[in-house]
């Protein structure tokens, strides 16, 4: 049975080409406002009539079947893809309970295919060679550059070939560190050509962070840089992938090859620190391969990616994806989500150091034959307006981004978006946290004109692909509701006990069955992948969030509900800061948790206690911020430290973050009890000292 299922056919389903629902409280698009806290927000008709799905009928009828038959419906799908042999006789092998044995999640096996391939040579092949795939925007207004679809093709295979002429295997790990240069999706594609696992590492990760990443993997070679342009700062990425090398060497992990695109713009050739031997500019040896690369062929559950995400332990995990089921769960997702169509000019505000910027910059979008704007720098540099002069520049129709820098933006006024058109969008986009109803509003009634529904896409870097998500023209929206599950997922709402609740209700969100874009392990290390995802509730994957669900069925997301914190849609584990805060001499201990910040989402709380003897002073607070930066990257830097001359906790010495989070977020009435501390007291001590 299926909860969810029941739950939809028992609604009252809505007559389709929205348009004239009356019972609801319906605001139609164009005529009105979004407003009230409860109202749905329906696509127009004539959005409905032409999208991909038109109606919660034809939603309901194609989910039914993608639960009913998955086997059916994704082997459809799959077969638009080029496939050397197909798959075995199951389309999916799953062991999704751990009192059955290991969990084992296999999509396609025996199937041998090949997704550059998909992404490039199919796309080619079926007549879109001279299709842009890739516009290129510089950090700097009026430096951009444009890809052909046969184009990116050519500069994959000679990267395929460079690497393949230095040793790199299928099955070898690559780590790129690169910024949003049309090399890095250049390169990610390269490594799948050659069936080489790529783990692309953001390049605002620290030295420290890209040594822990390349001892983890151990790969064969690191393709970066010199340097890049943060709106006007350089930032040197070779140094610090330098001393990442060095350090995973005194680690035991040598790098023999490391591959440097030479960025003219941030820093010349001469000024960059070089070693013989080791070192090889992109520019000096990439041009003299063949523009033809022949293609490995992998099996549909051989490696694609390993992306390092945080936990709540120190040690960030590698969320591993394969290929095929990645493959189609991808191309699919876009498709619907954002009612992708041919003429539609794609742009995700994404690194492609993070899961958005596989997905949907690089592979998502490109199996779809889509074009796709990639933007290196800053999105409010020179000013607040540089996204909708990138949107009217490019004629850009779906627009994917973050609360957090809708937020920003909001902030800075309407008159940075009023001032431009905009009127080539068509769809919008958000992705990384829950986007609060005033932002929703913001980005539906100034930067869409009331005029383009949201894709609130809920998802995560271990699911692949979008999970929970609006189809723009089917359902009508509720801001802030990432609304309804994709095509073969089934959400369910748990209590601590792990049983289903049904109706409306809050609690723990599950997965009750496989999809396609499942991970499939966390790189060398299964039985952590099992604890984390598979054990807390046995027979479901969880996903660390809180969920509700209303009357209407809708789901609204509620943040993590474990130790992990959301900055600015950055996923960032506290204890990864409180070890980076412990890492200074003179703090004695730490604990981090998030607070709500008005345009970040979450920011980031440190409560430090530091060792006997050491005054607070402005000179320390400093010192622990940059230690945080250091060991992680900028983008996790504390907020706020609260000196604390101790923690609460436990007699058994645990922390009670609890009172720690309510004490960071001033609402001290609620407290709670405090009298199972060891040292009731200092909570007082720290009410005293939060202003200080
Ligand atoms: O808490 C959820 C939040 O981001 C987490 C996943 O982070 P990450 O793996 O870095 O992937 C981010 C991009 C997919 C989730 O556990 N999250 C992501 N999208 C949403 C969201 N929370 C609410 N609404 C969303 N649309």
């Amino acid at each position: 049975t299926n909860n969810f299922l029941r739950h939809v056919e028992s609604m009252k389903l809505l007559p389709s080409g929205a348009g004239h629902i009356s019972h609801l409280n319906a605001v139609i698009l164009g005529e009105s406002l979004a407003t009230e806290e409860d109202d749905f927000v329906l696509p127009s008709q004539d959005f409905a009539s032409k999208a991909n799905v038109q109606s919660p009928e034809q939603y309901l009828k194609m989910y039914k079947r993608s639960i009913e038959d998955p086997a059916g419906f994704w082997s459809d799908i799959a077969s638009e893809f080029y496939w050397k042999q197909r798959w075995g006789n199951k389309v999916c092998d799953e062991n999704f309970d751990v009192r059955k044995g290991n969990i084992k999640i296999e999509w396609f096996k025996g199937g041998i295919t090949n997704i550059c391939y998909n992404c490039l040579d199919r796309n080619v092949e079926a007549g879109l060679g001279d299709k842009i795939a890739i516009y290129w925007e510089g950090n700097e207004p009026g430096l951009d550059g444009t890809l052909t679809y046969s184009q990116l093709l050519q500069q994959v295979c000679q990267v395929a070939n460079y690497l393949k002429d230095i040793g790199v295997k299928k099955g070898d790990a690559v780590i790129i560190y690169l910024p949003m240069l049309m090399e890095l999706p250049i390169a990610m594609l390269a490594c799948a050509r050659i069936g080489a696992v790529h783990s692309v590492v953001f390049a605002g990760f620290s030295a420290e962070s890209l040594a822990q990443r390349i001892i983890d993997c151990k790969p064969k070679a690191v393709i970066t840089c010199n340097a890049v342009k943060r709106g006007s700062k350089a930032i040197h990425l070779k140094d610090i992938v330098d001393a990442a090398i060095n350090d995973s060497a005194q680690n035991g992990v040598s790098i023999d090859v490391c591959l440097v695109y030479e960025n003219l713009l941030a820093l010349k050739r001469e000024a960059t620190k070089w070693k013989e031997g080791r070192d090889i500019w992109w520019q000096d040896v990439i041009p003299k391969y063949p523009t033809t690369c022949s293609v490995d062929w992998v099996d549909a559950e051989d490696p694609l990616f390993l992306l390092y995400t945080s936990g709540s332990t120190g040690k960030p995990k590698g969320v591993l994806h394969t290929t095929g089921g990645y493959m189609v769960y991808t191309a699919t997702t876009f498709k619907y989500a954002f009612d992708y169509k041919p003429s539609d000019i794609y742009w995700c505000t994404a690194d492609c150091g993070w899961i958005t910027g596989h997905s949907y910059v690089t592979y998502g979008p490109m199996l779809n034959g889509a074009t796709v704007v990639v933007y290196e720098g800053a999105p409010n540099y020179p000013d607040s307006g540089r996204c909708w002069d990138i949107v009217d520049k490019y004629k850009v129709t779906i627009f994917y981004t973050a609360p957090t820098l809708v937020r920003s933006l909001m902030r800075d006024g309407d008159a940075f978006v009023t001032c431009y058109s905009r009127k080539s969008l068509r769809v919008l986009g958000s992705v990384g946290e829950p986007i609060n109803p005033s932002a929703w509003r913001w980005f539906y009634n100034v930067v869409g004109d009331s005029r383009c529904p949201i894709s609130d896409t809920w998802w995560q870097t271990e699911t692949g692909g979008f999970m929970i998500t609006p189809l723009p023209g089917a359902w009508p929206q509720k801001p802030g509701s990432a609304t309804f599950p994709f095509f073969g997922v089934q959400p369910v709402i748990v209590d601590e006990k792990g049983v289903e609740i049904e109706g409306e209700c809050s609690g723990y969100l599950c997965i009750k069955n496989s999809w396609p874009g499942a991970f499939r392990t966390l790189y060398g290390d299964h039985e952590r992948y099992e604890t984390t995802y598979f054990k807390p509730f046995s027979g479901y994957y969880f996903s660390g969030d809180g969920c509700s669900r209303d009357k209407d069925g809708y789901h609204w997301l509620t943040g993590r509900v474990d130790d992990v914190i959301n900055v600015s849609g950055h996923r960032i584990g506290t204890a990864e800061v409180e070890s980076a805060l412990v890492s200074h001499p003179q703090c004695a201990e730490a604990a981090v948790v998030g607070v709500e910040h008005e345009v970040k989402g979450q920011g980031i709380y440190a409560f430090v206690t530091v060792v006997d003897g050491v005054p607070y002073s402005e000179e320390l607070r400093k010192d622990l911020v940059l230690a945080v930066r250091k060991q992680i990257g900028a983008f996790a830097a504390p907020d706020k430290i609260h000196w604390a001359p101790g923690l609460p906790k436990t007699r058994s010495g645990k922390i009670m973050r609890r009172i720690l989070r309510k004490i960071a977020s001033k609402q001290l009435d609620e407290l709670g009890d405090t009298s199972t501390l060891a040292d009731p007291n200092v909570v007082n001590q720290l009410i005293e000292l939060s202003d200080s």
